[in-house]
């Protein structure tokens, strides 16, 4: 059985983490170990940029970019990757793909997006497929309004571009699946599904 590499992307509040919950259910039903991660990540750093972006001081662009490069190296090493070396079905919510959406959507870093893509080659294993839950940005803020108090990284302007930059992304890419979010849940659960099954399938063989 080989590992394989599931992503979900999205504006904040798109649902990526219900729909991470229900596609974790249907792959274990199928029999495979799921390993559920997200990045941020609840280690040390990933604590620190939550800690950050709700009580400030604010990060500046370099510092937020390093946090979440320092993050993703210890979940890369530490979770991701022995998991798909032991075969595991890997679902993380968010990856590289929202470091270039976020990050880049910061003047002062000077970096487009492909620059912060860039910086991940040679280390962060590509994933077999990107479930990009794409919403219009004043839809998903509504939904995370409802949650409680924002953080700093919820600012309609940059939500927009970083909406934008998920789009761009996938428009370039065979392994994004874009998915209209706004279709509820159990539609958006479908579709996920009808992208997920083959792979799995694929994946049983030597
Ligand atoms: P959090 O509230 O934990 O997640 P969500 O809103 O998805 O439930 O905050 C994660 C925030 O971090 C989210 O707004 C996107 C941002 N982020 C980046 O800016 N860069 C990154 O590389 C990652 C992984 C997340």
């Amino acid at each position: 059985m080989r590992g394989l590499f599931v992503v979900f992307e999205g504006v904040d509040g798109a649902g990526k983490s219900s729909q991470l919950a229900r596609l974790a259910a249907r792959v274990e039903g199928a029999g495979r170990e799921v390993v559920r991660l997200v990045e941020p990540t609840h280690g040390p750093i990933g604590g620190e940029i939550r800690r950050r972006a709700r009580e400030g001081p604010p990060l500046s662009a370099r510092e937020e970019l390093d946090l979440f490069l320092a993050d993703r190296r210890q979940n890369v090493a530490g979770n991701v990757l022995p998991a798909l070396a032991r075969g595991a079905v890997v679902l993380q919510d968010r990856y590289y793909f929202s470091t270039a959406a976020y990050q880049a959507a910061r003047p002062e870093l000077g970096l487009s997006p492909a620059d912060v893509v860039g910086l991940h080659d040679g280390w962060a294993p590509r994933p077999d497929l990107v479930l990009l839950l794409d919403l219009p940005v004043a839809r998903g803020l509504e939904r995370v309004a409802r949650r409680g108090p924002g953080d700093a990284f919820e600012e309609v302007g940059r939500q927009e571009a970083v909406r934008r930059t998920l789009l761009d992304l996938a428009g370039g890419d065979a392994r994004f699946a874009v998915v209209d979010a706004g279709l509820g849940e159990e539609a958006v659960a479908e579709q996920v599904w009808a992208r997920v099954a083959p792979l799995l399938a694929a994946a049983e063989g030597p």
